[in-house]
């Protein structure tokens, strides 16, 4: 999982830092509560810290300049272990983040200098915000809500309205009035995916990450959770803060699924795939299924909704699909309890890309690595000046 290049470890005083930065998880809170608690009220905190003369402060921290916030890598004795002595209820440690030192907050460059140079520091910190605390929020969710599926698809539609010129991953869907929110193509995911990812946002944006990242490795997370490939994107995306920035208009930029497969080239070309990205991508329904009330279409794709393999590929060839009109008068295409729309049954029709399902069917590592290099691309296309640590 990503973010594995290093950051700049400060020892605040000037000390070495010690080698294991790993911060303590919260392995014992039930269900899906999140690492540091539920509430802003859980997880912030206020601490004081009095620099007497020569005295060390005692803390290490993980800078990165883009960054809003300081994780906390260690304590590491002075004034700070001194503070954890006389305050149990108010521990600082390792994995938890400083928010604002003497008034001065969202500028990490400032807020170390203030460590550095005022005696008395008046610090607010929250409880564990570090990337790793994030995966483990995420994993947690997904694993405790069986919601994989449903954030895959809002971060390949907050991805995915890109047209070649615009609409790059900007979350614009969170805002009520934009156009992605009100698009039909969009049905049912700003309501449920975002009610589902909406107390982890509230802790980490944008103290640690934007919503556009965050929907991204939520997708990421859900898709090696659910026993695919681990896949790492770049992060830096920048969240719309009004409807002005939505899409231009909703023509020609998500897939339409009574389609055949020129409706597919046609909306995928101008993203900059070919052929074998657009079937590698498809390869995604191998997980979710299709809700009557958001789509109008009905059921899953394969026996194993929650497991991210190629048997997408393997039961689109080797089933027999019977076509069949459902309760919303929509056409698609049934083998018992599964189902595959038209644009997947298009995949089948046309020789170049059939190829494709051929080859992914009868090697998944082929497939995972075609699909990790499709979904990178179009979670970065169009993206300015994304970089290779949160
Ligand atoms: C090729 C054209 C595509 C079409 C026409 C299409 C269409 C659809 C439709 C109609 C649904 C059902 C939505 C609902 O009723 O809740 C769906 C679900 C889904 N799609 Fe696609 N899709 C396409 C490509 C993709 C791609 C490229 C991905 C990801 C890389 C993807 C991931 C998903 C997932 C994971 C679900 C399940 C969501 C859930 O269970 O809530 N789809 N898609």
């Amino acid at each position: 999982m990503g973010n594995t290049a290093c950051c700049q470890t400060e020892a605040i005083d000037g000390s070495e830092p010690p080698v294991d930065a790993k911060p303590i998880l919260d392995s014992t809170s039930p269900g899906n509560t999140l690492a540091g608690g539920d509430t802003e009220q859980e997880r912030l905190y206020e601490v004081t810290l009095v620099k007497t003369d020569g005295s060390k402060l005692g803390l290490d921290v993980d800078y990165m300049a883009e960054r809003k916030v300081l994780p906390i890598m260690h304590v590491t004795g002075g004034v700070a272990e001194e503070w954890n002595r006389r305050n149990p209820m108010k521990k600082m440690h390792s994995g938890d983040c400083i928010l604002e030192v003497n008034g001065i907050t969202g500028n990490v460059a400032e807020i170390l200098e203030k460590c550095k140079a005022d005696s008395v520091l008046n610090m607010k910190l929250c409880r564990c915000l570090t990337y790793e605390y994030l995966l483990e929020d995420l994993e947690k969710l997904i694993r405790h809500k069986n919601c994989g599926p449903i954030l895959i698809r809002l971060s390949w539609h907050d991805a995915g309205v890109f047209n070649g010129v615009d609409g790059c991953p900007n979350a614009a869907m969170r805002l009520k009035d934009s156009a992605e929110h009100k698009m039909d193509a969009n049905a049912g995911l700003p309501q449920i995916a975002l009610s589902l990812l909406g107390p982890i946002a509230a802790k980490y944006v944008p103290r640690l990450i934007s919503h556009a990242d965050l929907w991204v490795v939520a997708a990421n997370v859900a898709i090696k959770t659910m026993g695919g490939p681990t896949i790492t994107t770049r992060y830096g995306r920048v969240d719309a803060l009004s409807a002005s920035e939505s899409a231009s208009s909703a023509s020609g930029r998500l897939p339409e699924a009574d389609k055949d497969e020129h409706h597919l080239r046609s909306i995928f070309h101008p993203k900059g795939f070919e052929d074998k990205e657009i079937v590698a991508l498809c390869g995604a329904h191998s997980v979710g299924s299709c809700h009557l009330e958001r789509s109008g279409y009905d059921g899953a794709w394969t026996d194993n909704k929650l497991k991210f393999d190629n048997s997408y590929f393997k039961d689109l060839l080797h089933k027999q699909w019977q076509e069949e009109t459902n309760s919303k008068g929509k056409k698609q295409f049934r083998c018992g309890s599964a189902m595959m729309l038209p644009s997947d049954m298009a995949l089948l029709k046309d020789p170049s890309l059939k190829r494709y399902v051929l080859e992914f069917a009868e090697d998944e590592n082929l497939w995972f690595s075609e699909f990790g290099k499709a979904w990178i691309r179009l979670q970065e296309a169009g993206c300015q000046e994304l970089r290779d640590i949160l």
